[in-house]
C-alpha cells in the first residue's frame, strides 16, 4: 500500500509527482490564451469530458482517440509526464488538472484560456473514489467504505477536500472563459451538454459529426477503447482488474451509504457549501 506525496498540505498520488514541478506550475507555467483546460475533482467524469472534447476537436473522427492515450491527448499538468509534454507542445493545448485553485498556474487567471469545470454529486464522487482507490497502488488504500467516508469528509484523500476544491473553483463561475458543467447534466442531456461545450469552444459541428461525438464518447465505447479505459497503464499503478469505467451512473451512493452516513454527509454539505445557490448542484 502506498501513502501520499504531500505538497502544501494537499495529498498527491505517490508516483509521478514532484515538489519542483508543483512549484514551477504555480509560478512559471505559462497558460496560453488558446489553451483549453479541463478541471475537475477526481472521479467527477474527467476522462469522459476529455474524450468528448477530443472528439469535438476531431469533429467526431475516432482516429485520434483510438491511437493516442487519453493522458497524452490532454495531459495532467501537475504530473511529471504531463508537465514535460505540455511545456514542449506548440499551438493550442488541451490541459487536464485536478489541482485546487490555489495551486493552479497563476498565469491562467489573467489569460483568455478556456476552462471547463465539471462537478458531480460528491456522494457519488466518494463512492466512485472508494472503488477506484482501494485497489490502486497510487494512493493510501482505504480498508473499507466506512474508513474512506471518514477520510473524504475530512479532506484526507487525494487532492484534498472536495468542499474546498469546489468552493474555490466555483468562485470563477461568472467568468466568460469558465464553463461550469455537471456530471448529472452530462448524463441527463448528453447531446445538449455537448452542444453547450461546442458553443463555449467556438466549434460548429454538423449533426452527423455530433452523432459521432455522442457515439464514441458513450460509456460502452469508451469502456472498450484501450486508449481511454486505463487498461494499458502499468499493472504496478493500476491493476488490470480495476476498471475506470465502473458503472457510469448517478445516485449510486444510495446503494452504499447507510442512513446515518447519508445524514452525516448532508450536514457537512450544508455547513461547507453554505452561501451557494442550490441550483448550482443539480443532484440536490
Ligand atoms: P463510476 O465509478 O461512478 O462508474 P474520472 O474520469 O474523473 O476518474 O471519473 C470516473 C467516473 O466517470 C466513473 O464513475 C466512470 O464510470 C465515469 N465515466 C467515465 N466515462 C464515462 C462515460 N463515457 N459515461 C458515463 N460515465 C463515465
Amino acid at each position: 500500500m502506498s501513502d501520499y506525496f504531500w505538497y502544501e498540505g494537499i495529498p498527491f498520488p505517490a508516483f509521478g509527482f514532484e515538489k519542483e514541478i508543483l512549484e514551477d506550475i504555480g509560478d512559471k507555467f505559462v497558460v496560453r490564451d488558446e489553451d483549453t483546460i479541463i478541471l475537475t475533482y477526481p472521479k467527477s467524469g474527467t476522462n469522459w469530458l476529455i474524450e468528448i472534447v477530443c472528439l469535438i476537436k476531431s469533429k467526431g473522427n475516432q482516429k485520434w482517440i483510438q491511437s493516442v492515450p487519453l493522458w497524452e491527448r490532454s495531459p495532467w499538468v501537475e504530473s511529471q509526464i504531463g508537465y514535460s509534454i505540455l511545456i514542449n507542445q506548440e499551438g493550442p493545448r488541451l490541459i487536464t488538472s485536478h489541482l485546487p485553485f490555489h495551486l493552479f498556474p497563476k498565469s491562467f487567471f489573467s489569460s483568455k484560456a478556456k476552462m471547463i469545470y465539471v462537478i458531480r454529486n460528491p456522494r457519488d464522487v466518494l463512492v466512485s473514489g472508494y472503488f477506484f482507490f482501494h485497489k490502486t497502488n497510487l494512493v493510501k488504500n482505504p480498508g473499507s467504505l466506512i474508513e474512506y467516508f471518514e477520510w473524504f469528509l475530512k479532506g484526507n484523500v487525494v487532492y484534498g477536500s472536495w468542499f474546498e476544491h469546489t468552493r474555490a473553483w466555483l468562485s470563477m463561475r461568472e467568468r466568460d472563459n469558465f464553463l461550469l458543467l455537471s456530471y448529472e447534466d452530462l448524463k441527463q442531456d448528453t447531446r445538449g451538454t455537448i452542444e453547450k461545450i461546442c458553443d463555449f469552444l467556438g466549434k460548429k459541428l454538423e449533426k452527423d459529426e455530433l452523432d459521432l461525438v455522442l457515439k464514441y464518447s458513450s460509456f460502452q465505447v469508451m469502456k472498450e477503447n484501450k486508449m481511454s479505459n486505463f487498461s494499458i497503464l502499468p499493472e504496478v499503478m493500476i491493476p488490470n482488474s480495476l476498471k475506470l469505467m465502473r458503472k457510469g451512473t448517478t445516485g449510486d451512493w444510495k446503494n452504499h451509504f447507510t442512513v446515518a452516513q447519508a445524514e452525516a454527509f448532508d450536514k457537512v454539505f450544508q455547513e461547507k457549501m453554505i452561501g451557494f445557490p442550490p441550483e448550482l448542484f443539480p443532484w440536490q
